[in-house]
């Protein structure tokens, strides 16, 4: 008796290592990487078990178990509550689990595990990442500040797109060209655990070069969400012409003695001495 169990034992594992070269060879789990909350989504785990039977198709969200297809089994699909999750029985079947509106808490890893009936009992298991996306509701807004301009300095343009969940990807385009590379983008998140995105561009060198620039900014959530800026056109302004009065006041205050400055000593000295010269001649002829 105990022989006989040995020798089962070693039978077992002998022709399961050569089954397991034949079956469950493919297990595929195709899951969307990004789905908008409140849509339902069909998961798909795909296999070939090589006339193999199947003895169970167990599904996981990180590790708990929520869903459960065993053919033996009446009836063959079992659900186990977890929060969030509202399984679609009617959608759901050996190959495919149907998830109904789903919510962001559903970001995640999800995994199909696929084993094989006795006597192998052979298991594979796949894995895949989904987010649950919350896309924003309008366009992303450009803001320009102009200030540094006027002394050399950068044009400076932010770009906000409005809360979402993961924060979108902002794009920036100058004259219709895509800015390569990444930019720096900044990330708030508020109460509602949305993140608000705010990429920032520096065009430097950009003062007295230019005549007219023309930004916008593109955000984009996965494949869920795409949505430009209205284009906003930049012109340097021409420097305004100044009165000379304060060109003269700027000059003093300075404290630059320049040639202009020296001219008009030169010609208040004159007009002083011509001016004491009169006064003088005029007492004398009094006197
Ligand atoms: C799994 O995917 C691979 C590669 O795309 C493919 O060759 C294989 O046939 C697929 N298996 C099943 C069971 O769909
Ligand atoms: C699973 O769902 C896909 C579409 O999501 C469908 O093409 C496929 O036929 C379904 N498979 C089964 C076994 O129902
Ligand atoms: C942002 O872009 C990167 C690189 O292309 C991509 O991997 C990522 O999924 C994108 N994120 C979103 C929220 O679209």
């Amino acid at each position: 008796m105990k022989q006989i169990c040995i020798l089962e034992l070693f039978l077992l594992f002998f022709f399961k290592n050569i089954w397991s070269c034949k079956s469950l060879k493919s297990v595929n789990l195709s899951v969307p990487i990004a789905v908008r909350a409140g849509h339902s989504v069909t998961l798909e785990c795909d296999y070939d078990l090589e006339g193999a039977p199947l003895y169970s198709v167990k599904w996981y969200y990180g590790d708990s178990e929520f869903y459960r297809y065993v053919p033996k089994e009446e009836p063959p699909t079992r659900v186990f509550p977890l929060r969030g999750m509202h399984v679609d029985v009617s959608g759901s079947n050996a190959r495919n689990v149907t998830l109904l509106t789903v919510g962001r808490q559903l970001s995640g890893i999800f995994k199909c595990e696929v084993s094989a009936d006795a006597p192998l009992f052979h298991t594979e298991i796949r894995s895949a990442k989904m987010v649950v996306a919350v896309v924003p509701n309008g366009a992303p807004v450009v803001r320009v500040d102009k200030s540094k301009l006027e002394q050399g300095g950068p044009l400076i343009a932010e770009c906000t797109a409005p809360p979402a969940y993961p924060a979108p990807n902002l794009t920036w385009f100058v004259n219709d060209q895509k800015v390569p590379g990444s930019t720096s983008t900044s990330i708030r998140i508020d109460k509602d655990l949305l993140e608000t995105a705010t990429g920032k561009l520096e065009l430097t060198g950009a003062g007295g070069t230019w005549v007219l620039v023309r930004l916008k900014c593109e955000a984009s959530v996965f494949r869920l969400y795409r949505a430009s800026s209205i284009e906003v056109s930049v012109k340097p302004e021409s420097p305004k012409p100044q009165p000379a009065s304060i060109l003269l006041m700027e000059s003093t205050s300075n404290g630059c003695c320049s040639t202009t400055n020296r001219q008009d000593h030169l010609y208040l000295c004159i007009v002083l001495c011509l001016t004491v010269m009169v006064l003088v001649r005029q007492q004398m002829i009094v006197s």
